[in-house]
């Protein structure tokens, strides 16, 4: 766990929301929060039932709210039959916002493009239709592999509207794992582009995709849709290969929504878990829908005239909820930005926010922490003061805690000290925000994510599913199904149930995966982070197994350990220890060897899973019984002294030479 509970706990500085913002919030005051919470407690069904009614519009409406016959595979409105891609676009259509900006998209180099809703909907029916045309139908599954961009939205929003399930892979991310994706998912069709533009650069995106259906276990592929975005070189192999203007030409933009059950799985999106291989979280149409509407409007208390920005990738959950489904279910303008924070220069994100009067912004600490460093480092250009951001009302977190420095200077330099920020608190695998303040109602604590969403039954438990005390850590845990919660890990209902509903904890716990404690006074909620395996670097959730797998993959290594460290700005580093099959390697060679992983980890995850250091040992420090000691290589990475007994290792001798960082 990356945090002290002593440094939270004497975290002492209070927000409280203002009296102006209080008055125009959609909800407003403690007790409006608390009203809303007890009605949950008093009635939990006829609370979500009630929300379902009045945030949806529903093709068949449901009798049955919760049906816990298959516990832990709860089911949401089971008998209730809806479209997302409707909800998203038809109906604001309907309610006469057609030439409304649904989405402002802002190119790499700046360029900006806006589409109506009339419009978006145009680009999905017809890109729906050419699915189906495809032979493409309900339940079957797309991989999504695009950067950022209109049509990445209308690609998911267009196989919501036919019922296909889609996986959207984060074009960051290697053949390789873009290969076990598709072929866990057993995907029929691939969506790409011939490139992507980022920082001022065309990067390749299309060979990842050729290189991945070479790799076997792809053969139900059929075909693979390719969006030229910058007419860069592309290999389309015939039969296979169709550029998106071809399969739309022609295309009626006419195209009836599919009415889909409300368990239909709308996307699978693979994350990672303490084991080697990532997990198909599967998520639902109506439970999931739900969710993105009611925290789009109490968490971010978006209005019908706000411009909203979430900065997230669509190839993460943030990005799902965030961009393609929660701000168009709502019927509000958004911005889609193809590029990253730091170009042509670190002041991107605030004038952007200036040029298009955005309201409320949505970003992770990571890329807080580094802008933070650039407007130091770069007054003149990259400091938030040079822009006018007066449009923004309330600001948001997500991925990984913010440290309380890094709140503050986003409170006062972005927010000018008047906008609320939310630290949200959630996962891929709950489809939306479980603990977080809501703007007009927390008196916020930087550090905390507060209390929860109203509805979502969080605790803080000990090892053996009891409630601990206010004031003591233990795993947080969420205590009644809600309803965007996972459904399943596709292909692997045993591993949902182990890894979320644990035995130990009585098998009817949702187990987080993350260390909590709870304000002894006021309850409010700190992470504490990951109780497993599993890393956040940069906001990006990595196994170390996973990087362990890949680092043993190349031919030269017998053995891997993965931890991380504290990181200024990344939150998280990665520390990878490794044993080699032949001597271990010293001075030139071992710097040679050190690239060669890094770039093979690069080649077998992507750039993201790159160890920021790797350290050389002729053994990695094991118990007695073989077990390697965790504990003692993340000590090892701060740079920290071993002061416990170390007498039960095989091989103390072993720490000294992990010491050694190659450079
Ligand atoms: C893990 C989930 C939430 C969508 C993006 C990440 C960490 C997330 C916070 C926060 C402290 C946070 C947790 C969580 N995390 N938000 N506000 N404060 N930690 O989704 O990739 O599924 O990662 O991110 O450790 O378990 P994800």
């Amino acid at each position: 766990m990356s945090t002290s509970i002593e440094s939270v706990l004497q975290e002492n500085r209070v927000f409280n929301p203002s009296p102006e913002f209080m008055a125009q919030a959609n909800v407003s005051g403690m007790d409006a929060y608390k009203a809303l919470c007890a009605e949950a407690e008093a009635d939990y069904e006829g609370y979500w039932g009630r929300l379902a009614r009045e945030h949806i519009v529903w093709k068949q409406p449901f009798s049955t709210v919760l049906d816990e016959s298959g516990a832990p595979f709860y089911k949401w409105f089971p008998d209730g039959k809806l479209n997302v891609s409707y909800n998203c676009l038809d109906k604001n259509v309907e309610a006469g916002l057609g030439d409304k900006v649904a989405i402002i998209f802002e190119a790499d180099k700046g360029e900006v493009t806006k589409v109506t809703y009339s419009e978006l909907l145009s680009k999905v029916a017809k890109f729906a239709n050419a699915l189906k045309n495809l032979g493409v139908k309900k339940g079957d599954r797309v991989v999504i592999y695009l950067p950022m961009s209109v049509e990445g939205v209308v690609a998911m929003q267009a196989c919501a509207r036919i019922g296909a399930t889609h996986s959207v892979v984060f074009g960051g991310f290697s053949a390789q794992s873009l290969r076990d994706r598709i072929e866990d998912a057993g995907a029929v069709l691939i969506i790409t582009a011939d490139e992507q533009c980022r920082g001022g650069k065309n990067i390749p995106l299309k060979p990842a995709v050729d290189e991945a259906l070479t790799l076997g276990g792809t053969d139900s592929i059929r075909n693979v849709i390719v969006y030229k975005r910058t007419g860069g070189p592309a290999v389309m192999v015939e039969g296979r290969d169709l550029w998106w203007d071809d399969v739309v030409a022609g295309q009626s933009d006419v195209c009836e929504p599919e009415w889909v059950e409300a368990e239909h799985p709308l996307f699978l999106l693979y994350t990672s878990g303490s084991t080697g291989k990532p997990k198909g979280v599967q998520h639902s149409t109506g439970g999931y829908l739900l969710h993105a509407v009611l925290t789009m409007k109490w968490t971010f208390d978006l209005k019908p005239d706000d411009v909203f920005w979430c900065t997230a990738d669509i190839g993460w959950v943030t990005g799902h909820t965030y961009i393609t489904y929660g701000p168009l279910a709502c019927g509000g303008t958004e911005i889609v930005f193809e590029g990253v924070p730091t170009f042509p220069d670190a002041g991107r994100f605030w004038r952007m926010i200036q040029d298009h009067k955005v309201n409320i912004f949505y970003t992770a600490p990571t890329a807080i922490r580094s802008l933070i460093k650039a407007a130091d480092g770069n007054p003149d250009v990259a400091h938030p003061k040079n822009f006018d951001l007066t449009s923004l009302r309330v600001l948001g977190s997500v991925g990984e805690p913010i440290n309380p420095e890094a709140w503050m200077w986003y409170h006062e330099h972005i927010g000018g000290g008047r906008c609320p920020v939310m630290d949200t608190f959630w996962q891929t695998e709950t489809g939306g925000h479980v603990i977080t303040p809501l703007p007009g109602v927390t008196p916020l604590v930087p550090g905390s994510c507060t209390l929860p969403f109203p509805g979502i039954m969080v605790s803080v438990v000990d090892e053996a599913g009891h409630d601990v005390e206010w004031g003591k850590g233990g795993f947080l845990v969420i205590k009644r199904p809600w309803p965007s919660m996972i459904r399943t890990i596709w292909n692997d209902p045993e591993r949902f149930k182990k890894s979320y509903f644990p035995e130990d904890l009585g098998g009817k716990l949702y187990l987080a995966g993350d260390g909590a404690v709870r304000d002894a006074t006021t309850g409010y909620f700190t992470i504490m982070g990951r109780i497993d395996d599993v890393l956040n670097v940069s906001g990006h959730r990595m196994g170390t197994m996973e990087i362990e797998s890949a680092l043993v993959s190349h031919p030269l290594v017998a053995e891997a350990a993965v931890v991380g460290k504290p990181h200024d700005i990344k939150g998280e580093a990665i520390v990878a220890y490794v044993v080699l099959k032949r001597a271990r390697p010293v001075g030139d060679e071992a710097k040679q060897i050190v690239n060669e992983l890094r770039n093979h980890v690069g080649h077998e995850i992507g750039p993201i899973a790159k160890p920021d250091e790797i350290r050389f040992g002729d053994n990695l420090p094991k118990t007695r019984s073989g077990k390697i000691m965790r504990r003692l290589l993340r000590t090892l990475a701060k740079g920290e002294e071993i002061t416990s007994d170390v007498s039960t290792l095989e091989n103390p001798h072993i720490l000294e030479q992990l010491k050694e960082v190659v450079k």
